[in-house]
């Protein structure tokens, strides 16, 4: 039996599977880019729970053979600069035959677009959404073939709202969103789910949480990487199109945005959004 552990039922922010439903993941193999991160190493653990064989990616390879072994997969390790299409299509030649992507690499993109060399700017929308193209063409017709598959893409709820400061990333991460959902439909009838996960500001590790930055009180419990780790689980066993992992503020941020979208970036100002952007943006101008 996988161990179902890592799905818990205490967390929230979106619909949590009860344990007994977590899918079961013998014999499936997935691609995981940014294993390296924080969030990308609780899916890979999550998945690797559920007894996937999981491909781990990203650029610092110390830290993706540390994760290897702590799994006992030595040899699962896929280094590769997203921001180089010949690379994306390296990684992909090897990952051919998963059945199960996972697009979670991403760069933070925030701050006012003028700080940004063209290149800087370029780097953020290969690696967080042209990358993630790539590869879903790459290894789509594969899955299709086989008759299974699953394309996760971790967006952010700065995909479904007016971020403040921000604007590279939130072209990234709405980019995901309209790629997922367009996806999504387009196969329907097919065997092979199409996700986009939104996770809000994530605790403990990754972009938001290696800042050592706090949001205003009030603003509801953060959710962590497991959090986001159970919704990539529960993407692939019921294939809904979008899974929101954040608190109730931050979420209905994305539903309002739809109707008023002036009127919740004005609410985010008046939380502070605009200093918090711009501490966010100093405190990950060393990850562009
Ligand atoms: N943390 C949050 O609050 C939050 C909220 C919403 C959405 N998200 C999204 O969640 C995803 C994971 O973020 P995280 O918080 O886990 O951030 P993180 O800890 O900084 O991890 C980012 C990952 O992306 C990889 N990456 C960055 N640039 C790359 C490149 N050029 N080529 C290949 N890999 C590259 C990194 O690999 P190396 O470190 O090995 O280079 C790392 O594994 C991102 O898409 C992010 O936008 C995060």
């Amino acid at each position: 039996m996988p161990d179902t552990a890592l799905v818990k039922p205490g967390s929230r922010g979106h619909r949590i599977l009860s344990v007994a439903s977590a899918p079961d993941l013998t014999g499936r193999s997935a691609l995981v880019t940014g294993a390296s991160g924080g969030i990308g190493g609780a899916i890979a653990r999550a998945l690797h729970g559920q007894g996937c064989d999981v491909l781990l990616h990203g650029r610092r390879s110390d830290v993706l053979e540390e994760l290897a072994g702590e799994l006992g997969i030595p040899a699962a390790v896929a280094v590769a600069d997203l921001a180089d299409a010949g690379e994306v299509a390296r990684l992909a030649e090897r990952a051919k035959d998963v059945d199960i992507l996972v697009a979670n690499a991403g760069l933070p993109g925030t701050g006012d677009l003028a700080d940004y060399t063209l290149g800087d700017a370029d780097r953020v929308l290969d690696v967080n959404l042209r990358s993630a193209i790539h590869l879903t063409h790459a290894l789509l017709p594969g899955m299709l073939e086989r008759g299974r598959g699953n394309l996760v893409y971790i967006s952010s709820i700065a995909g479904k709202t007016p971020a403040v400061g921000a604007s590279l990333y939130a072209a990234t991460k709405f980019g995901l969103r309209g790629f997922a959902l367009a996806l999504h439909e387009d196969l329907r009838e097919r065997p092979v789910g199409v996700s986009a996960i939104f996770p809000g500001f994530i605790a403990d590790a990754g972009l938001w949480g290696d800042t050592g930055l706090a949001l205003p009180p009030g603003s509801g419990r953060l959710r962590t990487p497991d959090d986001v780790a159970a919704g990539v689980l529960e993407a692939i066993a019921t294939n809904k199109a979008e899974i929101d992992v954040a608190p109730v503020l931050q979420r209905s941020g994305g539903w309002l945005t739809g109707f008023a979208p002036r009127l919740v970036a004005a609410s985010i100002r008046a939380g502070g959004g605009e200093r918090i952007s711009k501490a966010l943006a100093e405190a990950q101008r060393g990850k562009r």
